[in-house]
């Protein structure tokens, strides 16, 4: 095989918008309590916080972080996590079936995030909570003025208000295991009034409405409540067969398809209800799923394979950059992690490395390329067309960098591809990082931490056409000055 990939250095197709490398930590198993937050452990700081996994996400540079679920958060009371932590309630989460210490609450949310530096993302409570107690969290986390809540806050530590930017309208609503299920009309309805009274004590927030992956559900609530909300939610977990290295990979092709079609449904909206913005995607909780369940602590190992499959959702993300501007991975630490710890260590799973190689090397501007791959199929989703080479284009326009990132689906192969770029001059040494392990599934364990990781290789010398031989089951990140 000898592929070709072209990149057009000037034609801009639009920004990415770095929400899209999101996270998601939610109250469930190990995700909170003895991941990002341990009480007592030689490795936390003086908060409570595992400095090995703040070091981790930091490295990352987590933009933003949503909480405090998921499901949890359709039964959770904020005012049960303020105040003095020996004096607040431990309660039952019937979400998830588990005892709640409330030891982490609204302000231990806000200083990890701080000390992250990601923009926090609240997710209130639609379930078993009322308008009224997410008008006062709102208050208690944005306001300035001389009321009762705020005032709250300031005898709680905080003088300043937390400008909590992104707020959530519920969780999930959809289904039946989500407290609060209900239609997409009754739904709808009340993102719209939430939405309404929130921004009432906060022009600047920006909401996100419930959406259910499903035109009919999506459609309904856009109707209601569009004018309104900023953003519109879709959640996809997939479950290819570990074994099959192909289903895994061609899995982001799906996730694709399903983010073309609610666009799509947004734009429907929008021509008959001319609304006067474009709303945006939030794709607020993804990841692959297999057999992880409250008996294993939802917790999942991740092989090479599935990072490849995280790196695929990123190209897709970047093609789609004008509407899905916001993504959270499902989840950080432990529960679906990206990150995994014990009690004294921790470690970084291969789709860790997947946000690892696009945070910190790909560039915000999307260009046009064009790839010429041969393609395959799977019976998983009856995926068609997959083409075993896919690329995307960015570039730093500031500092004049090509950031081109190919990855290579073919399970045995290498492959050669040419790239020729247009509208620009190549010159120089490129820098290159590939994420890659031994075999296709490989993984990372306590013991074995490096069998999947990003290296840099050794620089090469490019101009305008250069081929490169793109290493089976890898993803390679080529970085190269331009004029
Ligand atoms: O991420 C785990 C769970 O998956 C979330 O709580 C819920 O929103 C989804 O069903």
């Amino acid at each position: 095989m000898d592929e070709k990939i072209q990149v057009y250095l000037n034609k801009k197709i639009g920004n990415i918008n770095k929400n899209i490398y999101g996270h998601f930590i939610e109250h469930l198993g190990r995700c909170i309590y003895g991941g990002i937050y341990e009480e007592g452990s030689p490795l936390s700081d003086e908060n409570g916080f595992r400095k090995d996994v703040l070091d981790a996400i930091k490295r990352i540079r987590v933009p933003v972080l949503r909480w405090p679920g998921g499901n949890f958060a359709s039964n959770y009371h904020w005012e049960d996590g303020i105040g003095e932590k020996e004096k607040r309630p431990r309660r039952f989460d019937t979400a998830w079936s588990a005892i709640e210490t409330n030891h982490f609450g609204t302000h231990e949310f806000i200083k990890y995030c701080q000390i992250a530096g990601a923009e926090p993302y609240i997710c209130l409570n639609l379930g078993t909570g009322t308008l009224d107690e997410s008008l006062a969290w709102v208050e208690y986390c944005n306001s300035n003025r001389d009321t009762h809540f705020v005032n709250m806050r300031k005898q709680n530590g905080c003088d300043e208000p937390f400008r909590v930017k992104y707020w959530g309208i519920g969780n999930e609503i959809y289904g039946k295991w989500q407290h609060g299920y209900c239609s997409a009309a009754e739904y709808g309805e009340k993102a719209r009034e939430f939405s309404q009274f929130i921004k009432k004590i906060d022009p600047d927030i920006k909401t996100i409405a419930v959406g259910a992956n499903n035109p009919d559900w999506d459609l309904e609530v856009l109707k209601r409540c569009g004018h309104i909300v900023d953003y519109i939610s879709i959640h996809i977990y997939l479950n290819p067969d570990k074994d099959n290295f192909y289903d895994i990979v061609a899995a982001s092709s799906y996730i694709e398809e399903r983010l073309k079609l609610l666009k799509s449904v947004i734009d429907v909206a929008g021509s008959f209800l001319s609304f006067d913005k474009e709303i945006q995607i939030a794709f607020d909780e993804w990841n692959i799923w297999r057999k992880a369940s409250v008996e294993t602590q939802m917790e999942e190992p991740y092989n090479l394979a599935d990072g490849i499959f995280a790196c695929g959702v990123f190209n897709s993300m970047h093609r789609l950059c004008n509407s899905v501007t916001m993504a959270n991975l499902a989840q950080l630490v432990n529960v679906l992690g990206a990150i995994s710890t014990s009690k004294d260590d921790i470690l970084l799973t291969p789709i860790y490395w997947a946000f690892y190689l696009y945070s910190n090397y790909m560039a915000d501007t999307f260009i046009e390329s064009v790839v010429d791959s041969e393609n395959f199929s799977t019976d998983f989703l009856n995926l068609k067309n997959i083409p075993y080479i896919d690329a995307s284009a960015t570039i730093d326009e500031k500092n004049k960098i090509l950031c081109l990132a190919v990855i290579n689906r073919h399970k045995d192969n290498n492959i050669q591809a040419t790239i020729d770029a247009f509208g620009g001059k190549i010159s120089g040494n490129a820098r290159i990082f590939e994420l890659n392990g031994k075999t296709p599934f490989s993984f990372n364990t306590f013991e074995e931490k490096q069998n999947v990781r990003v290296i840099e290789k050794k620089p090469l010398t490019v101009d305008n056409r250069f081929s490169y031989v793109f290493p089976a089951h890898s993803t390679t990140v080529i970085q190269v000055k331009y004029e």
